[in-house]
């Protein structure tokens, strides 16, 4: 059988990683892919968002099935496009993508069927956004409507800086015109989780509980970046809160897609907050989160192709999906600066006793020597007994990847250990 994934990420190498488990598979291509991960796949220099060639590329193999795995593609509607030349696909449609493309949408879908979400107005023009703002609660949060490569929250603590989010969405555009339309919405506060489940549009299957940690610094300072660290099971999520999520969120979500005509099939991504009142959508991600991934399909015992293609399917209901009762912690090593300026470039050396426990994102081969290309270079999973155990292991294989400028956070997982 021949599988493609689309994508270029540790979260693709991760899926590619374990989607090689089952043995029915001969041929694995990553669209684009990178260099970090030229052991485990065929990589094919076919950008992500480049459906056309995707397309051609898919006919030409005879590709089997493919896993749509970034959000780009998948808004701009790859799974349509595979689907049309008879190419079985994991991942939503277009239609269903949405509720990831566009906060307005996936804002109001919450409201019209009563699922638990911040309170929020939307603006289409900046004079009234900002004339809002001026008796807005303060801290508030502005998201840009469109994908905005997972930076478009700016958090205000103060009316001033809310004003100048909105003008250097609205005027400046600093996100393009994912920053037409904005959000405002009300400031939460709680533990954030992360629950990535498995739909085929009627089951639900929620995959282990995740915990990211979005800022650039130790202790939750510096930017936000697209993760800097992970670790599964999140222990905040509770057996009886995910009770709650499963009635108040994750079918009424389903169903509510599917009472649209936007049936979602593939992975839909829950970032949940705690709160007070209860557990709170801050986001819908149409995929697999990154670097959750990296921490959850490790715990993944099934098949990871068998449960995809029964998403496809719509079998998923007779599928079992069992995940491992040990933890996960992630790492991600970074160049220095990043998210802003950074320089790579950098010789890359894994050890080969890590090799498997290693998912890269940002490298390149050179000349058959693997260097540094991106702000995240990789991610180092470990797995153990605890929670404790995993991350300890987790940093001691760190210790095992050398690289020019390398940066990372030293206490993924301590706001867990203390839950
Ligand atoms: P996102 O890019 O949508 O993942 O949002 C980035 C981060 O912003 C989230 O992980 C939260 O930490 C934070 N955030 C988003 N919305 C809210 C909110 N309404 N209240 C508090 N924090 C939020
Ligand atoms: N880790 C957050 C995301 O994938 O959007």
């Amino acid at each position: 059988m021949k599988v493609m994934v689309i994508g270029g990420g540790g979260r693709e190498h991760a899926i590619i990683k374990k989607l090689k488990e089952n043995k029915t598979i001969t041929e694995i291509y990553a669209l684009p892919g990178n260099g970090g991960m030229a052991e485990d796949a065929i990589c094919v220099d076919i950008g992500a968002k480049d459906i056309e060639k995707q397309v051609e590329f898919a006919v030409n193999n005879k590709i089997d099935y493919a896993v749509v795995a970034p959000d780009d593609p998948l808004v701009l509607g790859a799974v349509d496009a595979l689907n049309k030349v008879g190419v079985p696909c994991f991942g939503p449609d277009k239609k269903a993508a949405i509720i990831e493309g566009s906060k307005v949408f996936s804002k109001n879908l919450m409201k019209k069927y009563n699922i638990p979400t911040a309170e929020y107005e939307v603006f289409s023009d900046k004079e009234t956004a900002l004339k809002y703002l001026d008796t807005a609660p303060i801290p508030t949060v502005i998201k840009a409507d469109g994908l905005a490569l997972g930076k478009g929250v700016i958090i205000a603590e103060t009316r001033e800086d809310a004003k100048a989010a909105v003008t250097s969405m609205m005027e400046d555009k600093i996100f393009g015109d994912s920053g037409s339309n904005i959000v405002i919405e009300e400031f939460l506060t709680g533990p954030e989780v992360s629950v990535l489940s498995f739909t085929d549009g009627k089951t639900v299957v929620p995959m282990i509980s995740s915990m990211d940690h979005k800022r650039a610094l130790d202790g939750d300072m510096g930017l936000n970046t697209g993760g800097m660290g992970t670790i599964a099971p999140n222990p905040y999520y509770t057996e009886d809160i995910a009770k709650v999520c499963m009635e108040t969120i994750f079918l009424p979500t389903i169903n509510a897609m599917n009472s649209e005509g936007r049936t979602f099939k593939g992975c839909l991504y829950f970032g949940l907050m705690l709160t007070e009142k209860g557990p709170k959508v801050i986001e819908y991600n149409c995929r697999f989160g990154d670097p959750e991934t990296q921490v959850v399909l490790p715990l993944l015992e099934s098949d990871l192709l068998t449960v995809m293609q029964s998403v496809t399917n719509g079998t998923l209901d007779t599928c079992e999906v069992k995940f491992s009762d040990k933890s996960a912690a992630c790492v991600v090593m970074a160049s220095n600066g990043y998210p802003q300026k950074y320089e790579s470039g950098f010789e890359l050396n894994i050890d080969n006793s890590v090799k498997d426990s290693v998912y890269v994102a940002g490298a390149r081969l050179d000349d058959g020597v693997l260097k540094t290309a991106g702000g995240r270079v990789l991610g180092v999973t470990a797995i153990g007994e605890d929670l404790k155990t995993a991350i300890n292991n987790a940093y001691s294989k760190v210790d095992k990847v050398k690289f020019g400028n390398a940066f990372y956070r030293k206490d993924i997982g301590a706001k867990a250990l203390k839950a």
